[in-house]
C-alpha cells in the first residue's frame, strides 16, 4: 500500500499589519471586544496590487525550498481559494506560470475555510495512487477584498495570507486518512452572494454571516470530525501530539479542543496574529509550528477545517 507525506511547508503574509487599535480609529469597535469575543489582536492585509497568486507564489517557493524540490519536480498544483485572481484562468494555472512549472495538472478548489483540507485530501489520493508524484497544495486568500470595512460584525474577523505544502509518495504514512463533509442547506449562514453578470456584480459583493449559527455549527462539526478521524484509524485522542484547527476564533478552537479532550498546549493557534485567513489558515499555522520546531518527526498531527458551504473536514497524519 502506498501513501503520501508532506515533504515541506511554507507560508507568506502581506507586509501591512492592521491592529485592533487601528480598527478602533475607523469603526465603532474596541480591542477589548474583539479580543474577548475572538482572540484576534491583529491581521495582515494585502497591498492594493497584491493578488492571491502573489501570496501563493511566495508560500509555494518556501515550501518547495524546504522540501528540496524544484519546478521540474512538481506535477500537480492545487490551490484552495475563495478569492481567485480572476474568474479564469484558475489561480493554480496562474501560479504554475509564475513558478515556471511546465508539466502536470493545475486546478483550484473552492470550499472556503475548509479549502486547504479539501485540496490536501484530493492531492493525497492523486499522489498515493501513483497518478502524480509531487504535488504542491496551497491555501491562499485576500479575504480583505470581500469585506465591508464599515461592518464591524465581520471586518474585524479576517486577514490575508497563504500557506503551502509539497507532498510526495511514501511507503509509510504520511497521511493516514481524510474525512470531508458538506451540508449545503446551511449555505445562507456564511455567504458572499455577489457574482458577475452582464458586466456588473449581481448580489452583495461583501461577506454576510450569522455569527452565532456559524459558531454553533463549527464547534459541533469540528468535534465530530476529529473523533471520526481518530476512530477510523483505531486511535483515541491520546495519540495526538498536535491539533491544528481552522483559525477562525479562539473560542471555537478552545471549545473544539475540549470536545476532542485535548489540552490547549497541544493545539497550534495563530489566530491572534493572523485573524481568520480562510483557506490559508491551516497551512499557515502548520508552517509556523514546523518552522519553530514544535512539530517533530514521528509525531501525530490532525488538521481540521470548517467554512462556508457549510463544509468541514479533518486529516490525520504522521509527521
Ligand atoms: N465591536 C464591537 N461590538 C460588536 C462588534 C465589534 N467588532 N461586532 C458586533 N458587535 C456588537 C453587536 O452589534 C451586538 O450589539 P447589540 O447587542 O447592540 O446589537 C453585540 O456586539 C453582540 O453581537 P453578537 O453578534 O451577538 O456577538 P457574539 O457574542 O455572537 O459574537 C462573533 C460575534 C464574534 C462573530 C461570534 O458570533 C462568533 O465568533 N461567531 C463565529 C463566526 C466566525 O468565526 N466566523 C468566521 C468565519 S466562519 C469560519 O471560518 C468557520
Amino acid at each position: 500500500m502506498s501513501y503520501s507525506r508532506i515533504a515541506g511547508t511554507g507560508s507568506d503574509l502581506p507586509e501591512r499589519i492592521v491592529t485592533n487599535t487601528e480598527l478602533e480609529s475607523r469603526i465603532d469597535t474596541s480591542d477589548a471586544w474583539i479580543v474577548s469575543r475572538t482572540g484576534i489582536e491583529a491581521r495582515h492585509v494585502a497591498a492594493e496590487d497584491e493578488t492571491t497568486s502573489d501570496l501563493a507564489r511566495r508560500a509555494a517557493e518556501r515550501a518547495m525550498e524546504s522540501a528540496g524540490v524544484t519546478a521540474d519536480d512538481i506535477d500537480l498544483i492545487i490551490v484552495a481559494t475563495t478569492t481567485p485572481d480572476m474568474v479564469f484562468p484558475s489561480t493554480a494555472c496562474i501560479l504554475q506560470a509564475k513558478l515556471g512549472v511546465k508539466q502536470g495538472a493545475a486546478f483550484d478548489i473552492q470550499a472556503v475555510c475548509t479549502g486547504f483540507i479539501y485540496a490536501l485530501a484530493t492531492a493525497d489520493k492523486l499522489v498515493a495512487s501513483g497518478a502524480h508524484r509531487c504535488a504542491l497544495v496551497v491555501g491562499a486568500e485576500v479575504f480583505s477584498r470581500l469585506l465591508d470595512w464599515n461592518d464591524r460584525r465581520t471586518c474585524v474577523l479576517f486577514g490575508d495570507g497563504a500557506g503551502a505544502v509539497v507532498i510526495q509518495q511514501s511507503d509509510e504514512p504520511g497521511i493516514y486518512s481524510s474525512h470531508l463533509h458538506a451540508d449545503g442547506s446551511h449555505g445562507h449562514i456564511l455567504q458572499v452572494t455577489g457574482g458577475i453578470a452582464e458586466g456588473k456584480v449581481r448580489g452583495n459583493p461583501y461577506l454576510e454571516m450569522d455569527g452565532q449559527a456559524v459558531f454553533k455549527l463549527a464547534v459541533r462539526v469540528l468535534g465530530e470530525c476529529a473523533k471520526e478521524a481518530l476512530a477510523h484509524n483505531g486511535f483515541d485522542a491520546s495519540v495526538l501530539d498536535w491539533l491544528i484547527p481552522h483559525q477562525a476564533n479562539m473560542r471555537i478552537i478552545k471549545a473544539t479542543a475540549d470536545r476532542v479532550g485535548l489540552p490547549m498546549d497541544k493545539v497550534v493557534t495563530t489566530v491572534a496574529r493572523h485573524g481568520n485567513t480562510s483557506a490559508a489558515s491551516v497551512p499557515l499555522a502548520l508552517d509556523t509550528a514546523v518552522r519553530d520546531g514544535r512539530i517533530a518527526a514521528g509525531q501525530h498531527v490532525m488538521l481540521q477545517g470548517v467554512g462556508g458551504g457549510m463544509t468541514w473536514g479533518s486529516i490525520l497524519l504522521r509527521w
